[in-house]
């Protein structure tokens, strides 16, 4: 099929929740390019929206999964799954959790990391069950997580929301002091804020917060669904901050574009879970956790976080170096990229995509996640394309 047959298809039978989209299909991928299927080639600096961290068509991941589909896709955990104990034994090798629970989504993952953390108050018999995020987050679309993620506009067409939930801004540790109330059960942010532009939590804060959470008994939760698996340099973007989550949630790379989200938590407040009290058809089922394991095996083997760190120094400083007058501010942990324009992100993601180029924008602010595959060559392109259209 041609895009145009593609488009007319898509109008006439899929809700229409994306609006005009970009105008291209892709057909399949290598390394850190797409093709359409007129084989034309586009370098994706985007990853699916921080998915594909392991680029397109990976030798190793592709083998585990083409293996895995030959044997068995999908059994429910109500048998034993091996890829499924050996991705949580690894999680927590790799990790400060010590138990997981597998979703199939971000916001699945969020959604239990919340329900855990109001149910462990509940099996203590305390009645602490408000929760309090940041503004500008963003933590999924179910209604639990809309009512977590600090945008109205997101929230505003399912008023009312769920009760409970409350936003306060990022970097003030006052208007945290001041939300927090002897029912808060838990604090839930993400480490860099994503969806809004790429904006880190500062160091001395998030430390703060760690101080008040042992202080009053509050679960703080990290939502490294975006920074975590390698993207901020680090496997967890925690280990750059000096502070532990008692729970954090994974999704997006673990699974490089199989679905698979994770719930990571601390031994006491993962007993909160008993047998019956939360669960799911496909979570962690054979595929998605095979793909979960042969992403960390090739995370290691290919030392993709310092890929991550080192390439995500070099952009920034060929910026610094050649368009300082042109961009506003950089924001970036790793390869989790904000390039703050003085105006037109939009317009300037779509000169780059006329350059076969594919990167994100929201605000002012171009977006740039890259497979954690790239090398300094699909940089320079990128840099250079950057240059031509600033
Ligand atoms: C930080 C963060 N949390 C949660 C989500 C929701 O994940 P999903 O779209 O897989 O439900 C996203 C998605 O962009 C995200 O960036």
């Amino acid at each position: 099929m041609n895009l145009t047959e593609i488009k007319e298809l898509d109008k006439k039978h899929f809700m229409n929740t994306f609006g005009e989209r970009t105008p291209v299909a892709f057909e399949k991928g290598e390394g850190m390019y797409l093709y359409t299927e007129d084989g034309e080639k586009y370098l994706d600096m985007f990853a699916g929206i921080a998915v594909n961290v392991l680029g397109y068509n990976h030798k190793e991941f592709t083998a585990a999964l083409t293996e895995q589909v030959g044997k068995l896709l999908h059994t429910s955990s109500l048998y034993y799954i091996e890829s499924q104990a050996k991705l949580a034994k690894k999680l927590t090798e790799l990790s400060c959790a010590d138990k997981v629970y597998f979703a199939n989504s971000g916001a699945e993952a969020n959604e239990a990391a919340i329900k855990l953390a109001k149910i462990y108050f509940y099996k203590k018999g305390v009645e602490k069950y408000e929760v309090i995020s940041l503004k500008s987050s963003f933590h999924g679309r179910t209604l639990a997580t809309v009512a977590a993620t600090g945008q109205e506009k997101y929230q505003k067409p399912y008023y009312p929301l769920i009760p409970g939930f409350k936003q306060v801004e990022i970097n003030n540790i006052e208007a945290l002091k001041d939300a927090i109330t002897d029912k808060t059960c838990a604090i839930l942010l993400e480490p860099v804020q994503g969806e809004s532009g790429v904006h880190p939590v500062d160091d001395a804060y998030i430390k703060e917060v760690r101080r008040i959470c042992d202080e009053k008994e509050i679960i703080l939760i990290f939502d490294e669904i975006q920074t975590g698996i390698g993207r901020c340099g680090k496997m967890f973007c925690y280990e750059t901050l000096g502070v532990e989550p008692d729970v954090f949630t994974l999704a997006k790379a673990l699974g490089n574009g199989v679905p698979i989200g994770a719930v990571c938590a601390k031994d006491f407040v993962a007993k909160g879970f008993e047998p019956g009290d939360h669960g799911g058809t496909f979570g962690g089922n054979p595929l998605a956790t095979r793909a979960g394991l042969a992403v960390l095996e090739a995370m290691e083997k290919e030392s993709l976080c310092e890929n991550a760190e080192k390439m995500g120094e070099y952009i920034e400083s060929e910026i610094n170096s050649n368009l300082k007058d042109k961009v506003k501010e950089i924001r970036r942990k790793g390869l989790m990229i904000g390039i703050e324009l003085p105006e037109g992100a939009q317009e300037v993601r779509k000169k780059l995509f006329e350059k076969k180029i594919l990167v994100g924008a929201v605000g002012n602010t171009l977006r740039v996640l890259p497979p954690l595959v790239i090398g300094k060559e699909e940089a320079d392109i990128f840099i250079k394309a950057l240059a031509e259209v600033l």
